[in-house]
Order: structure tokens, then sequence, then C-alpha cells
């Protein structure tokens, strides 16, 4: 009797012992998948340009598969791309500006900035043929599948991550209706207008609305300025339909107030910003980062002079939503230029998303 008891505790003792053993393996095996899938996430994609076509004198599209004709990562529509920057350390986030299920190819519409320090790069080497690495689409600004009324509202180039989007629901429209703003200043800047155009005379899903601030002889659409009014035009029940917008941070936040007054709820407005700091304070501060000083003179970010000084601070997305640009701040005070995403450890900040307001005295994260 006590034999029987004697082994059929230990029996449970090792029933016991063995379920813990096979539950740390498996949250170990777990924690090294999704450590893998993390370090396959940020591991450069080699690609090659095989298209490019130009739209207007600043603005291009590109089309880029892999350079060994190896399968691209899947991405939500919205999603961006992170370009490393031929012959610099830089990296510049670009939307897709096409959706497919299983990409074969990923194509961007990228403007050349005057001053830009990347753009103008990007323009001149992403020629067809040219080489170029790129960490995989990464971003929060996606389309929700469960939304049924859409608008959409791309300002000047901020009409890519909405083109990705209309593919989307373009390959299974269902119950969606989709309105397209589609505001540049000239008409050249509309990117993909004939096809646009075309598709809207076709699906009974879409709604094609092109405005240009500053028409040609040849327009005969809408011109002038996108109004909050206009966003609202001919939807049945406003407050129902879900507005995406990409464009300046400004104009964005004048349609998002409009339409809050306007009953929107605040859950069926989503944005993105291309980044694009203001800063309207033009004083001279002293900035001392790592024991070095330097003089801030009106740039527009902390990290825009960081980048002038040829410091080099880890930076993907210069619009307060990568994270990566943190630093700490050990005295001084400082003003947003920017709106972020990222909350962060007290005294830390992005430095894409500041500007000083006195002397400064910063260091950086390890
Ligand atoms: C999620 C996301 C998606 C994006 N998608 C796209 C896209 O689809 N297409 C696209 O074209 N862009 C896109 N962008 C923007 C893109 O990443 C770059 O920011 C853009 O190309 C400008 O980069 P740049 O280096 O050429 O210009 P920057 O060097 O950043 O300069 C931008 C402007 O700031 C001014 N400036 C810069 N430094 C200073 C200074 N020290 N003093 C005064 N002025 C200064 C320049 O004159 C210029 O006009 C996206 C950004 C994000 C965050
Ligand atoms: S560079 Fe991405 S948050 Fe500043």
């Amino acid at each position: 009797m006590l034999a029987t008891l004697l082994l059929l505790a230990a029996a449970a003792a090792l029933l016991v012992v063995g379920g813990l053993f096979v539950s740390g393996l498996v949250h170990h095996l777990r924690r090294a998948r999704s450590e893998a899938a993390r370090l396959r996430a940020r591991r450069p994609l080699p690609l090659v340009v095989i298209a490019r076509l130009e739209h207007g004198d600043d603005v291009f599209s590109v089309e880029l598969e892999h350079a060994q004709k190896k399968r691209l990562p899947a991405f939500a529509p919205g999603q961006a791309l992170t370009l490393l920057v031929p012959g610099t350390t830089l990296r510049r986030r670009y939307s897709l500006a096409a959706w497919e299920k299983r990409p074969r190819r990923y194509r961007l519409g990228i403007r050349r900035e005057a001053d830009g320090a990347a753009s103008p790069r990007l323009y001149d080497h992403l020629q067809v043929g040219a080489r170029i690495d790129a960490l995989p689409p990464v971003g929060r600004f996606v389309l929700d599948p469960a939304h049924e009324t859409l608008v959409l509202v791309g300002g000047g180039i901020g009409a890519t991550p909405m083109l990705a989007m209309l593919d989307a629901v373009a390959a299974r429209p269902g119950r969606r209706r989709v309105v397209f703003h589609h505001a540049a200043r000239h008409p050249a800047e509309l990117v993909d207008l004939d096809r646009l155009t075309a598709l809207g005379a076709r699906a009974d899903w879409f709604d094609y609305r092109p405005i240009v601030s500053r028409p040609d002889a040849n327009w005969r659409g809408a011109v002038g300025r996108l109004a909050a009014a206009d966003l609202v035009a001919g939807l049945a029940e406003p407050a129902c339909a879900h507005y995406y917008f990409c464009a300046r941070e400004t104009v964005m936040r004048e349609w998002m107030d409009a339409l809050a007054a306007r009953g929107v709820p605040a859950s069926h407005l989503h944005w993105e910003s291309f980044g694009g700091a203001q800063n309207p304070d033009a004083a001279v501060y002293p900035v001392e980062l790592d024991g070095v000083a330097r003089e801030f003179a009106g740039e527009p970010s902390l990290l825009a002079a960081f980048e002038a000084w040829g410091v080099d601070l880890p930076a993907e997305c210069r619009a307060g939503e990568c994270g990566a640009c943190r630093v700490r701040l050990v005295s001084g005070e400082l003003a947003d230029c920017q709106a972020s995403h990222v909350t962060l450890p007290p005294g830390e900040f992005l430095a894409c998303c500041k500007v000083p307001k006195s002397a400064l005295v910063l260091a950086r994260v390890p």
C-alpha cells in the first residue's frame, strides 16, 4: 500500500516537473521566435529599381524588387519603407504607394525637397538598375478593414499612403464606399491622376475628387484650397465616416478641428505627418551634447541641427513616430516643433519633435 502511494507521489512529482519543463521550453521557444522575427524586421532588404516615372519637376515614382528576386515582406496599406540613403548615414521613410496582398514589388512616390539632405540624392540615385537597401515596412497609419465609409485626404505627396489604401479596397470593395480628396498645387503633382479619374468613372464604390491651387491652362477640374466643408459634401452621415489624412500638419489640424466641431468623433480621425517640423523662433541658443557645445540657430528641429552639425544620432522617420532619436535633457527648456506619437521615460525627448527655448545640456540615450 505504502509502496503504491510512494509510486503515485513520485509519478505526480514527475508530471509537475515535466509540465514545468515543457512550459519553460515553450516560453523559451516563443521568446526565441519573437526575437528572430524582431531581428528579421530590422534586417535591411537589398532592393533594385526596376521602373521609374517622372510626375512633374520634383516628384517621381519608382518600383523596386528584391535584388535576388526573393519574396518581399507583406505590409498593411498605409505603411512605409525606411530607405538607407546611399553614401550617407541618413535614413528616410517613404510610404508604399501601391498595395498587393503578396507583394512582388514595392512602389514609392518621392518628392525632391529643394534643400533636403536625402531626397535630392534619392532623385539622382534611384535610376533603373540602381541598388538600395531598405528596412522592411512599418507604421501605425494603416487602413482598418472594418471601416465602411472612407474619406481619404492626400495633400501633395501625402497622397502616397492613400494609393495603397485604395488598392486594398479595390481588391475587395464589399460594402465600402471611398471618397478620395487629392489636393496639390499643380496638376502635374497629382500622381496617378488619369488612372484614378478612370477608376472613378467605372467603379461605383469610388468617388475621385482632385483639386489644385495653381491650375495650368489645361486643367478642367476643381480649383482652390480644400476646405473642411468639401470633406463632408455628399456624405449621408458624415459622423459615421472614417477620415484618413496625410498632408501638412497645420492644415490637417484645421480640417480635423472643423470635422470635430461637426460632430465627427475623434476615433474616426486618422492621420499621418511626413514630418515637417516648424520652428518660428529664430533666436540662437547654445546646445551642449556629450560635452561638445554648438549654437542652435533657428533650425526646424534639434534633429535637423544635429544632422547639419554632422552629429550621428539615430533617426528613421523624423516625424515623432519611430522613437529612434531619443535624447536625455540634462538641463534647459524645450518647445514642441511637431507632435509625437511615442511615450518616453521621464527626462527623455525626441530630437525631431523639439527645439530649444533656452541654453541646453543634453546627453545621448545608450
Ligand atoms: C511615415 C512617413 C512616410 C513618408 N512618405 C513619404 C513619401 O511617400 N514621399 C515623400 O516624398 N516623402 C515622404 N516622407 C518624407 C521623407 O521621409 C523625407 O522627410 C523627405 O523626403 C524630406 O527629406 P530630405 O532629407 O530631402 O529633406 P530634409 O533635409 O529633411 O529637409 C526638409 C525641409 O526642411 C528644410 N531644412 C532641413 N534642414 C534645415 C535646416 N538646418 N535649416 C533650415 N531648413 C532646413 C529643408 O530646406 C527642406 O525644405 C515620409 C515621411 C514619413 C515619416
Ligand atoms: S526620428 Fe523617428 S521619432 Fe524622431
